[in-house]
């Protein structure tokens, strides 16, 4: 090479080095009246969002991360809460960050600013939205299943993405949290910059000691949307979006608290009732109760028709020969405490995912919703070399939905034929 090409690339390579701002902005907990926005620093940074209903942001509000009392630095996400936003409504905005020197309490420094270029945009929810959202799981940090998926997610173009759990393995660090969320290593870093997330955790999302405080890079929802009650349930989502209710309930750990290989130190149970009084409320909220599609989301299924599927309730360490695995295939105590709530408000499907592999479990008379099982990242084989076995029932899934002609259509896309793998319809639940 020669050495002016070289020496640019240095300089190139220092640039970037230098560089504060090292992600795009990722759009969490969409909301009808808030949004957060979080994104990724090299450095101590004070980070912020300038926002506006005007694309050219001449009258921007700026927000900076953090709450009261003093703003959120960080070396390594930065994370600001947008709230009082009108529902079904386009914000326009832009990201922004200083530098910060720290020598101590009173010796505090701006080194700098630095500004993304670009004007992204984003759309509230509410129900005079558009009634259209995509539903991605188990992506386990997987970089071309994970690819493939944000190519499809943004030929869709929903209105919202439901990750519904897995994002993680086990996540021992920020950085490694960082490179799933704001980082990843796939074509489309913008991935989440103009298409808003909601989260259900899986079972993986809770493993590792970072992933104790998933958190500090994704936010917990608004405190305001629940009751001082439900304070602590951070995670759950009762979001309107046009004519469908969205809720996101969180099936936690896939052992039981009493697994010995957890040595006591995960508290799944009361996390699971302390659900029951917060997704009782929900289903009566005016705009949830009103909206003619009622579809949830969680993790680990609610249901199994194999009678080998451990139900995640074998005492004390989630050992039974009767059953295939030593954790829950599915969640019989979630389906215990949840489903006869949904059942009376008529909810239509709930999505699920953790079993790798897509399944569609029809209405029965006895189970009135019908359950998805979104599909896993292995790309049509397992193993590799001489150990490749052909598998072309695993697959990775985008699950779509939407409103069309008076029905909730529900469009099942396999990422591995490139082919729609299943459609579904519903009718709309008498409210
Ligand atoms: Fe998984
Ligand atoms: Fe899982």
């Amino acid at each position: 090479m020669a050495q002016a090409a070289k020496k640019v690339m240095q300089e190139e390579d220092l640039q970037k080095a230098d560089k504060l701002i090292i992600s795009a902005p990722m759009l969490q907990n969409y909301a009808e009246t808030s949004m957060d926005v979080a994104f990724a620093v090299s450095d101590l940074a004070n980070g912020y969002v300038l926002y506006s209903e005007r694309p050219d942001l001449s009258d921007a509000k700026k927000v900076k991360c953090g709450g009261y009392r003093t703003t959120d630095i960080s070396d390594h996400v930065v994370q600001i809460r947008l709230t009082h936003l009108k529902p079904a409504t386009t914000y326009y905005y832009k990201i922004g960050a200083d530098r910060i020197h720290y020598g101590g309490g009173y010796d505090m420094k701006i080194r700098g600013n630095e500004e993304d270029a670009r004007i992204y945009h984003f759309t509230t929810a509410g129900s005079d939205s558009k009634a259209h959202f995509c539903v991605i799981n188990d992506t386990h940090v997987r970089w071309e299943p994970f690819g493939l998926t944000m190519d499809k997610i943004a030929a869709l173009a929903p209105q919202c993405v439901i990750w519904n759990g897995d994002a993680s393995n086990t996540e021992e660090t920020i950085e490694a949290q960082m490179r799933i969320f704001l980082t990843p290593n796939i074509d489309r870093k913008d991935y989440a910059a103009e298409t808003p997330y909601l989260f259900c955790p899986g079972n993986h999302d809770s493993r590792g000691m970072a992933n104790r405080h998933l958190e500090r890079v994704w936010m917990y929802r608004q405190p305001e949307e629940r009751l001082s009650r439900d304070w602590d349930l951070g995670r759950n989502f009762a979001v309107r979006m046009g004519d469908i209710a969205l809720i996101g309930l969180d099936t936690a750990e896939d052992k039981l608290d009493t697994n010995p290989l957890f040595a006591g130190l995960f508290n799944s149970g009361p996390y699971r009732e302390a659900q029951v009084d917060w997704l009782s409320d929900a289903l009566q909220r005016p705009e949830i109760a009103s909206a003619p599609y009622l579809v949830a989301f969680c993790h680990i299924p609610l249901y199994d028709p194999d009678p080998h599927a451990n139900p995640g309730d074998v005492a004390p360490a989630d050992y039974d020969p009767q059953y295939s695995t030593d954790y829950a295939a599915w969640q019989r105590t979630c389906a215990q405490l949840w489903c006869p709530l949904l059942e009376a408000a008529g909810c239509q499907v709930i999505i699920t995912a953790h079993q790798h592999r897509y399944r569609y479990d029809a209405p029965t008379a006895d189970r009135p919703w019908a359950q998805i099982v979104g599909g896993g990242p292995n790309m049509g084989f397992t193993g590799s070399g001489e150990n490749r076995k052909e598998r072309p029932d695993l697959f990775p899934t985008v699950i779509e939905g939407k409103v069309i002609d008076g029905k909730l259509r529900i469009i099942v896309h396999n990422l591995v034929t490139g082919k729609v793998q299943e459609t579904v319809e519903f009718e709309k639940r008498k409210v």
